[in-house]
């Protein structure tokens, strides 16, 4: 049997992407936040084969198969764990060697770290209940003995070296116990001490249970407040998040809740909410997004109500904006943390929060609303400024248009101020790519939308948002019409994008190809927000008949489009005296027009 170590393992899966691997077996599409498709375990018809990005897992509502992209791999691929690993690492370019003699002492040592972080935790709970000092400062802050046990709070001595000691005792060699970054070496050479002393400890544990690190923190009022394990083979602050292992362990992932400290964990647990995670004392970085993001469909942060909090919010959200994810933010009367708002108010009023919580958005406009004092011009601009800045910045140009709405009621401030300040930086960052294509040069767009009768465009929108939905509808209709038949030029964009789109991928990231269209100057709106309009309502059984018949209008709406610019001719022909040339022309026309009317007849 294949033997692949741990790190090659983890490094596996957090480079996986189920929908990639998937996608090379099934085809699925976008369904909300999921992917769905047919399931490839069962026989069916409609899909019922689910595929959610977030949480990297698949589920079938029809055979009840589920799992992760190892299992699926496993399943599919008929391989057992660790060629299915070998599998995916081919697949995303992951050098699985021979494991080594450097490896498996690196591994060895990782064991050995997250062993004597074990013992040691040991030490400080023993310490913690058997030290009343300790257990009347987390009585007073109504921690009780279940939730001591749930997180395994405990006490470091006040004592230079009893942890040490312990540990010395346990038969663990002083450059081991060195590498959990628990003790550090005296100067001079001289011996080692306890880095932790006389604090409440917090471990930190990993969704695998494996203690990490830890966090101390005072009793009294003395500096630094809480002091955390350093960066060690098995602790990386910026990959981790306190409270991830009860989330992993309780949490139903619908919603994460993000805030900033240990006691705020430890206080919303002990009031039942089982979805809440810290950041560890360092700003929220990517990696601790991701993690957010994976464990919770909605995300909220709840930082300490303060200024650092709030800067602490505001980068927490660039963060995660720049992840897709869509954080709402809980805020809390000045000067609290979520700790103290429930000792004061209760969790009744805590969980009421969530109802009121702010879309990032109003949130940064309710910060720049304090900051501004709108009834100055002066401050009013740039407040403007500010708020076009934030709203640009929103990827889909509906919830733009909503927000523009929305703060022009609130401040005052007209939707065409807003508007011009948002475009005017829009035209300086962006650069159409098809503002260079002659076909599409600004003259040939003209308004079009007046002289279409509106069954004809309904059917173009039709058939361009078949084509993006899948690409074997994109397949069917361009043999059968090219972009000339199309006279709506918001579906001639749409087209022609879909047909450079295509020739690369299987399937359409709407929010892409909508931005992309909104480029171009001048279009309808009405038009565009028709075709990226969510609503399909086509039975998979009559697709094809209607495709046709839609397929029918636009043609014959081609041939009436032909047949009047004919009669324009023929009629302007015929009032003047005509040259040999211009009565043969004539002659020809009528002949053409004949034609035509028979093919609109044929067409009808
Ligand atoms: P806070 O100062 O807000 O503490 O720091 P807190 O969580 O409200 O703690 P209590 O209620 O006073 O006990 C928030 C977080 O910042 C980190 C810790 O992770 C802490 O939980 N921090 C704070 C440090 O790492 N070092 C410090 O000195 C202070
Ligand atoms: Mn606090």
């Amino acid at each position: 049997m294949t033997y692949i170590n741990d790190e090659i393992i983890e490094k596996v899966k957090e480079s996986i992407d189920i929908v990639n691997i998937i996608s090379d077996y099934i085809h699925l599409k976008r369904s909300g936040s999921n992917y769905i498709g047919l399931c490839p375990f069962h026989n069916e018809k409609t899909p019922s084969f689910t595929v959610s990005d977030t949480k990297q897992i698949f589920h079938c509502f029809g055979c009840g198969e589920g799992g992760d992209a190892v299992s699926f791999i496993m399943k599919m691929e008929n391989l057992d764990f660790p060629d299915a690993i070998k599998f995916l690492a081919d697949k995303l370019g992951i050098e699985i060697e021979v494991t080594s003699k450097i490896d498996s002492n690196y591994k060895d040592e990782k064991a050995k770290t997250y062993e004597i972080n074990k013992e040691a935790a040991r030490f400080f709970y023993y310490n913690l209940v058997n030290n009343t000092a300790p257990l009347e400062y987390l009585r007073k802050r109504s921690i009780s003995s279940k939730v001591i046990r749930q997180f395994g709070l405990g006490y470091s001595l006040d004592s230079w070296d009893s942890l040490y000691k312990y540990l010395k005792s346990k038969n663990y060699t002083n450059e081991e116990i060195e590498k959990t970054g628990l003790i550090g070496k005296k100067s001079g050479n001289n011996g080692y001490y306890d880095k932790f002393r006389n604090r409440i400890i917090f471990p930190i544990i990993d969704t695998k249970s494996r203690i990490i690190g830890f966090g101390g923190r005072v009793l009294d009022k003395s500096m630094p407040k809480y002091l955390n394990s350093p960066d060690t083979l098995v602790f990386n602050k910026g990959n981790h998040l306190y409270g991830l292992n009860l989330v992993n362990k309780y949490s139903d992932r619908k919603r994460i809740l993000l805030v900033e400290g240990y006691m705020d964990v430890i206080s919303l647990f002990n009031n039942g909410i089982n979805y809440c995670v810290a950041s560890l004392g360092t700003a929220l970085t990517e990696k601790q997004s991701k993690l957010i993001k994976r464990y919770g469909d909605e995300v909220y942060i709840c930082y300490d109500s303060d200024q650092a909090g709030i800067k602490a919010t505001l980068r927490a959200i660039d963060i995660m904006l720049k992840l897709d994810m869509n954080p709402k933010i809980i805020s809390l009367p000045e000067g609290m943390d979520p700790d103290d708002f429930i000792k004061a108010k209760g969790i009744f009023e805590f969980e009421k929060l969530f109802i009121n919580a702010y879309n990032h958005v109003d949130f940064k406009v309710r910060i720049l609303k304090n900051k501004y004092n709108i009834d100055i011009l002066e401050e009013k601009i740039k407040f403007t400024t500010k708020v076009a800045n934030i709203i640009k910045e929103l990827k889909s140009p509906i919830e733009q248009d909503g927000y523009i709405d929305k703060i022009s009621k609130e401040t005052g401030i007209s939707r065409d101020a807003i508007e011009r300040e948002i475009k005017g930086n829009n035209t300086i960052k962006k650069k159409s790519t098809f503002a260079n294509n002659a076909f599409f040069s600004k003259e040939n767009i003209k308004p079009i939308k007046s002289i279409l009768p509106s069954a004809h465009l309904k059917a173009e929108i039709e058939l361009v948002k078949l084509m993006i939905k899948e690409k074997d509808f994109f397949d069917y209709i361009s043999n059968k019409l090219d972009i000339n038949n199309f006279s709506s030029v918001e579906c001639k964009f749409v087209y022609e994008q879909l047909n450079i789109i295509y020739k690369d991928i299987e399937n359409i990231d709407e929010e892409v190809l909508f931005n992309k269209i909104l480029e171009i100057p001048n279009l309808d709106m009405n038009t565009i927000n028709l075709i990226f309009e969510n609503n399909s309502k086509y039975k998979a059984t009559d697709i094809s008949k209607i495709i046709d018949d839609l397929i029918k209008t636009v043609i014959l709406n081609n041939l009436l489009n032909k047949r009047k610019e004919m009669l324009t001719k023929i009629e302007e022909l015929e009032k003047k005296t005509r040259s040999a040339i211009e009565d043969n022309a004539l002659k020809k026309l009528c002949l053409d027009l004949i034609a035509i009317n028979n093919e609109i007849n044929l067409n009808n």
